[in-house]
């Protein structure tokens, strides 16, 4: 079912800090800032030849980010997003399997423009997954 690692995102308290930190000492290719209203964040993108690294910060007062940031007030891996060829197919798939999709179920249009879902944390090692269709 899943393809390539698309990113894995990253929550930080200082957004600027944390794109300079990649972009200085790191020397990474390093996006400018970009608001996500409808998804409560504000994202970096760090691109790195084989996958990205997304960096996300609380935008907001609901952002879904805050709780994690107030757990984890130095910042922590939030999700893995894995590539899926079709979405609705996927999320059929894993529904059949038990596992557990967030929020309504319907697939909405991510950070990349493209269809998104979550999977449930503990159905999953403890980890977020998003599955995004390329
Ligand atoms: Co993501």
């Amino acid at each position: 079912m899943i393809g390539k690692l698309n990113h894995v995102a990253i929550a930080v308290p200082n957004l600027d800090a944390a794109a300079k930190q990649y972009r200085s000492i790191l020397g990474a290719e390093v996006s400018e800032p970009l608001d996500l209203p409808e998804h409560g964040v504000t994202t970096v993108f760090v691109n790195l030849p084989n996958t990205k690294i997304e960096l996300l910060h609380p935008l907001g007062d609901k952002s879904p980010i805050a709780g994690f940031l107030a757990r984890n007030a130095a910042g922590g891996v939030h999700h893995l997003c894995y590539e899926v060829d079709n979405i609705a197919t996927a999320r059929e798939q894993l529904l059949e399997s038990g596992m557990r999709v967030l929020g309504d179920g319907t697939p909405r249009i991510g950070a990349h423009g493209k269809p998104v879902l979550f999977l449930h944390p503990k159905d999953f090692q403890g980890t977020l997954i998003e599955i995004e269709e390329v």
